[in-house]
Order: structure tokens, then sequence, then C-alpha cells
């Protein structure tokens, strides 16, 4: 991946800030590498996100449900998955400048084949073949350190309290935490083999570079589902998946050239198989989702951990069995870049230059903006209100009422964020109860009833 930040990227970055989807963590303090706070829009964009995903992996299908586990959990949890010993990235540092840098992308950049699951031995041997051709991206110095393993898992002390205490880690990823209670969802008597668990959550990841706005954060949040099935029906239940996620992207409005599936080269340790579908975001094609097919892996090293039975008896045959599993997982925050970026645009309209958003309406943070046609009418004002507030009262999702600066200027704004419809009550309005709607990615306009505004916006 190249390292510097695309032109399209830094204006959606700006745009973000500007209008209040996105800021940066700890802004005011100069910046916390890493972390990136949402704003009052990139609230409602999420929430649109969520629901999506949601209704798409839980509520269209009979057996997938939903947990929220702990962002803490007993240390045996992450030495069972591997991610103790097995969950790293290369890191070399600039022995000049003392930047830290993944080797694997640096290597990537000079056009090596690299890989992040490469040994430790492996990617210094490359690393060493390479290293007068590996010029530092701060400084230009070719003068780095030898890499080195540096584990993801970040930790913490809570409940620590001596030297003794076993070490706490902040959860990786929230698969764990799904595994971890899987018994009791099957004990609850609702559910049996084949049924999925679903869980949106925070991870937290010592990532070595964090970088290109919300593509590879330290403190994110996961989408993920574990599908839990007989061995036997694992890999065609697996191709069903990878079908379903692609089709989740299609039905969001994403362009589907900039689309891919990627098969991993490397298996991450608990993968018998992994795909990877890829976006083209502003600075190349890079993962988006992983639909990985875990096999027994995980379930059998939390038996094996916890001495706990996580077999399952088959009715038919007999006998018992360790399911398998097909795991989706997305980044929320990815998935919101991917989103941003694919919708970024800028045109022309009445003979201006433009930026919009164009979201899908069912992303788009806000739905409608009520005008009065001017701010200093208050009869047109006043009704414009009454409007407002008559959709408010059935609409759940967010409606806004706009009066600042002129129709033009308020026009730009909410393109600028999105807003499919801007409705207009102007001085026709008092004589037949009509209000002006416009469309935001053609720019027309047409004449509604105030008692069909609602089914119209719909
Ligand atoms: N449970 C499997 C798992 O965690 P992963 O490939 O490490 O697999 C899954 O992560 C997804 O999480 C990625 O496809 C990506 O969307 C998102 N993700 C991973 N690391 C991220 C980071 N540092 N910042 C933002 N999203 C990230």
């Amino acid at each position: 991946m190249p390292d510097q930040t695309d032109a399209k990227l830094e204006k959606i970055v700006a745009l973000c800030k500007r209008r209040g989807f996105v800021y940066q963590g700890s802004e005011i303090y100069g910046g916390f590498a890493g972390t990136w706070d949402y704003g009052p829009l990139g609230v409602e964009l999420r929430r649109n996100v969520v629901e999506a995903w949601t209704k798409a992996m839980t509520r269209e299908h009979e057996n997938i449900t939903m947990i929220d586990s702990s962002i803490f959990t007993s240390g045996k949890v992450w030495q069972a998955s591997g991610h103790v010993s097995g969950f790293s990235d290369p890191l070399v540092i600039c022995q000049g400048c003392h930047n830290k840098y993944r080797a694997d992308h640096l290597l990537e950049n000079i056009g090596a084949v690299a890989d992040e699951k490469m040994a430790e031995a492996e990617i210094n041997k490359l690393f060493d073949e390479r290293r007068r051709d590996l010029v530092c991206p701060n400084c230009g110095q070719k003068n780095f350190g030898r890499v080195a393993a540096k584990n993801l898992l970040a930790t913490a002390t809570l409940g620590m309290f001596e030297e003794s205490d076993e070490p706490v880690y902040l959860r990786g990823e929230t698969a764990q935490g799904i595994y971890i209670n899987y018994k009791n969802i099957l004990d609850s008597g609702f559910y049996a083999v084949p049924f999925g668990v679903a869980q949106i959550g925070k991870v937290f990841r010592n990532e070595i570079s964090p970088r290109q706005f919300l593509f590879r954060k330290r403190e994110f949040e996961q989408m993920e589902m574990q599908y839990f099935v007989q061995p036997q029906a694992a890999p065609a239940t697996y191709e069903e998946w990878k079908r379903e996620r692609m089709s989740f992207y299609d039905r969001l409005g994403v362009a589907q050239t900039k689309l891919r599936w990627q098969q991993h080269e490397k298996m991450v340790f608990y993968a018998r198989d992994a795909w990877d579908i890829q976006y083209e975001f502003p600075f190349g094609w890079n993962e988006l989702e992983g639909v990985h097919y875990r096999g027994d892996y995980d379930l059998t090293q939390h038996q094996k951990f916890s001495g706990v039975d996580l077999s399952v008896l088959d009715e038919k045959t007999g006998q018992r069995f360790i399911p398998h599993i097909v795991e989706t997982s997305v980044g929320l925050d990815r998935l919101i870049l991917m989103l941003l970026a694919d919708a970024y645009d800028e045109d022309e309209m009445g003979g201006e230059k433009r930026v919009v958003f164009k979201l899908a309406p069912n992303m788009a943070p806000v739905k409608a903006a009520i005008f009065p046609l001017l701010r200093n009418k208050p009869a047109l004002v006043d009704k414009a209100r009454e409007v407002y507030r008559q959709i408010k009262q059935t609409e759940t999702r967010l409606i806004m009422f706009d009066d600042n600066g002129n129709i033009g200027k308020r026009y730009r704004r909410q393109d600028e964020i999105g807003t499919p419809y801007c409705v207009t009550i102007d001085f026709q309005t008092f004589e037949d109860d009509t209000v002006t709607v416009r469309a935001r990615d053609t720019g027309e306009q047409e004449r509604v009833k105030i008692v069909e505004l609602l089914t119209h916006l719909n």
C-alpha cells in the first residue's frame, strides 16, 4: 500500500471534519494516533450501517442471534485463541528518525512480495536482501534496524494488583466473545447447530502504523458473525456466506466494479480458508471484509484450555462433534470509509461546482432538510417549522431544519452531507399547501402536497 495520502482521501477527511462526521481523536492535544471520534452526522451514518448489517445478518435469518460480550475477558481466552503467541505484525524502526513501520508494507511499496504472516526470520531475510532499496518515507535515510514480530494485543491493568496476576488484554476481535458464550447460547434451548451468533463491538489492536483515516485504527469497531455448522456442511455453507456478503454491498449501492474477491495466500493461524472482499479505496485495492472458514480450531482450543466440553450431539448418528465455524468479519469504520469514498463526488449543477456525497438514501445521515425560502419572513419560517414538526412526529430518522444563509448555500451544504431531499416552503405554499422538493443527484424540483410529503420522501 503506498504511503502517501491520496488527494481524494484528504478531501474526504477535511469534509468529515468540516461537517461533523469524524474528528481526529484528542485533536486539541495534538491527536492520539489510531483514534478518530464520530461527530453528530457520523453517529447517524454509523447507526444506518449498523441497522443495515443487523437486518441482513440476523433479522433476515431464522437461526442467527446476537450477543454483546465484554471487552475484557480472562487472559486465558487469548492464550487459547492463539493471539498471545501468534497475532503479530513485523515492526521495523528507522534508526535515523525513529519512525516505526510495518516491514511488509515497506517491502510491498518497492514491489517485493511480503506478507504480514511471514515468520520473523523469513521477513528479515527478505528485508536484508532488499535493504539497499528501502528508504525511510519520513527522513529519506536507508538506515533500518532489524524486523521484530510485534504482538497486536493491547494490554491493560484492569483488576491487576499483584505482580503474579495474569496479564489482561483488551479484545483483539469480537469473535472470541462469541466462542466463549456459544455453550451458554446453546443451553438456552432456542438454538441448535447450524446456527449463527453475531456481535458488534469495540476492538483494540496495537497497530504499528495506524493510517489512512478510518482504514487502520487502533481502537475500532467490528461487526462479526460466527456460524456454527456440521463439519460436512461447512464447505457449502462457506460458499453461501461468501455469496451473501458480496450481495450485501450490492444492496448498499456500492459500485460493483470497485469490489472484488482475494484469497489469502498465507492463512492466518486459525483459518482453513480465507477470502477477503476488497474495495478499491482512494489509496488502492484493500481488504474491506474477511470471510473465513475457521474449522474447529477455536472451539477445540477453548475446550482444551477451559476443560469444558464444547461438543454437541448429532441426533442422527449418536456421535458427538465439535461444530465448524464460518466467520464473516468487517470493520464498521472501514465500511464507513468505503461508503464515504464511494459516494464522494465533485460535479457541476446550475453552472456551479459542488461537492456531493451520493450516499444511498438509507445510508444518508439526514433524510431530508426543511427550509423556509427566506429566513427574514416570519410567516415562511413559521410554516416551515410547522411542516418540520409534522414530519418529525412520525419520522424516526433524522430530519433537519435549516434557515442559515441563502437557499443556494443551504443546497450546497446539504449536498455535501448527502441529504437526498431538500424541502422548501415558499409563498405558493400559502396558496395551495404544496412545497418544493429538490432531489440531490439531479437538482430536479417538484411540487408536492404537504399531506403527501412523508409518503413522497419515503
Ligand atoms: N475475527 C477475524 C478478524 O478479526 P481481521 O482480518 O483481523 O479478522 C476483520 O479483521 C476486519 O476488521 C477487517 O476485514 C477490517 O474490516 C477490520 N479491521 C481489521 N483491522 C482494522 C483496523 N486496524 N482498523 C479498522 N478496521 C480494521
